[in-house]
């Protein structure tokens, strides 16, 4: 992998960690990277120029105007040469002003103008990073599509150990040349993706439901759009917005709905993964008016609905990949192969509600992924990065079959 030729703007704020941006200017020119250095007024207290733009061979950007001459530095200029903006490090401050819009100096206003993907490698101390501020701040800049490179745990400058410290520069340079690589794996293909709950109506006010938030869904939606994928979303009842711009997403209620939303849409698709918690049964009848308070007890008579997945197993034409998830309670691995078999997967992720921290509601997950050829356990991870494991599974997968139609088209000739 390497940076051959990417334009980068090496945005730096005021932290202690940004004597770290002189490894990493380093690192990303030895990558092939030109890099152009931003720099608060702030962060010139931490670093000089002279090493900045010692290291980059430019001179580096402050401020609005040279004051002598009059010119001036263009930051839509800037947004528009670069194929990556990178904070690092990006203080709470800076990053409070990117989540807000507060353009009060040239790397914001910078960041403001930014046409390429932008990444975030915060730094700061513990407290500040738990603070709810900065969570929320963070999560403003998720929405807004920007990578966020999480901070390390560990010993700070201020001595306190914790979550603050800023990724090294070594993972912050993999964590690009990783984008860059996989942004066109999907290119071209069309993915259909399930998520959240359904609700099977029992009356005008009431449903069947369950407890999934559709969180695990949308990080595959977001996943597979970043990597250049087509994505159909079909989502049921759910508080999430998606991100990426190139999304369809098709709300739907009840099974019913998501099958004929997912089955429409499978047909164009090349591969499906299907997470959403859908419900097996539905009232028979919905009552039209509210159901009364009557009598002692009240039988509801359920029928089962749609396998969706298994429905599309049945579909499923040999150039098409389908992915199922399973949430177990118990004799997890062997309940997950019966479900590969029977509803024909290429691989099915599997998550134990015996795990601390996985599975419904929680913004974290650990799965097992398990194809017909082998089992594969992963640790506790952010659903984001869950999603980039079961993204590469599905990439591996749709590459394999371009393979075998290859040496099928080779054995054809011969
Ligand atoms: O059999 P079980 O519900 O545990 O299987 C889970 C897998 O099947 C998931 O991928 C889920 O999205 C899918 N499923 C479905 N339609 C259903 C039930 C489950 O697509 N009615």
């Amino acid at each position: 992998m390497s940076l051959q030729g990417k334009k980068i703007v090496l945005g730096i704020t005021g932290s202690i960690a940004a004597y770290k941006a002189a490894v990493l200017i380093r690192l990303l020119i030895k990558k092939g990277a030109e890099v152009q250095v931003v720099i608060t007024p702030a962060g010139k207290e931490f670093i000089t120029p002279i090493t900045l733009s010692a290291l980059t061979s430019k001179p580096v950007i402050s401020e609005f105007f040279a004051q002598r001459d009059g010119s001036w530095h263009s930051h839509v200029a800037l947004g528009q040469w670069a194929d990556a903006m990178l904070v690092a490090p990006a203080t709470a401050s800076s990053i409070g002003k990117m989540a807000h819009g507060i353009a009060d100096n040239m790397l914001i206003t910078t960041y403001l103008s930014m046409k390429a993907p932008v990444f975030v490698a915060p730094a700061m101390d513990l407290d500040m990073f738990a603070h709810p501020s900065t969570t929320a701040n963070l999560n403003t800049l998720r929405s807004y599509g920007n990578h966020i490179i999480e901070p390390a745990e560990g010993e700070l400058a201020s001595h306190l150990v914790g979550k603050g410290r800023m990724e090294e520069p070594e993972n912050i340079v993999a964590y690009l040349e990783r984008y860059f690589a996989q942004r066109d794996e999907l290119a071209g293909k069309k993915i259909v993706i399930t998520a959240g709950p359904t609700y099977e109506k029992i009356d005008p006010v009431r449903f069947i439901g369950n407890y999934s938030s559709g969180k695990m869904g949308f990080a595959l939606a977001e996943e597979c759009a970043a990597r250049g994928a087509e994505v159909t979303l079909v989502a049921g009842p759910v508080q999430m917005k998606t991100v990426h711009p190139t999304i369809r997403r098709i709300d739907v209620e009840s099974c019913a709905e998501m099958y004929e939303a997912t089955t429409a849409a499978f047909t164009e698709a090349n591969a499906a993964i299907l997470c959403a918690a859908v419900a097996d049964f539905t009232p028979e009848t919905t009552a039209v008016t509210k159901i009364k308070r009557e009598g002692d007890d009240l039988v509801l008579r359920l029928k089962p609905t749609h396998d969706i997945a298994a429905a599309l197993g049945r579909m499923k034409q040999p150039h098409q990949r389908l992915v199922g998830f399973a949430l177990e309670t118990n004799d997890e691995t062997a309940h997950a192969q019966d479900k590969l078999r029977r509803k024909n997967l290429d691989f099915i992720v599997l998550n134990s509600l015996r795990d601390a921290g996985a599975g419904f509601r929680h913004d974290t997950n650990k799965v097992t992924i398990i194809s017909e050829s082998d089992i594969k356990e992963y640790p506790l991870k952010s659903k984001t990065e869950v999603a980039k494991d079961i993204v590469d599974e599905l990439v591996a997968k749709v590459n394999s079959q371009r393979t075998t139609v290859n040496s099928q088209q080779t054995t054809d000739k011969l």
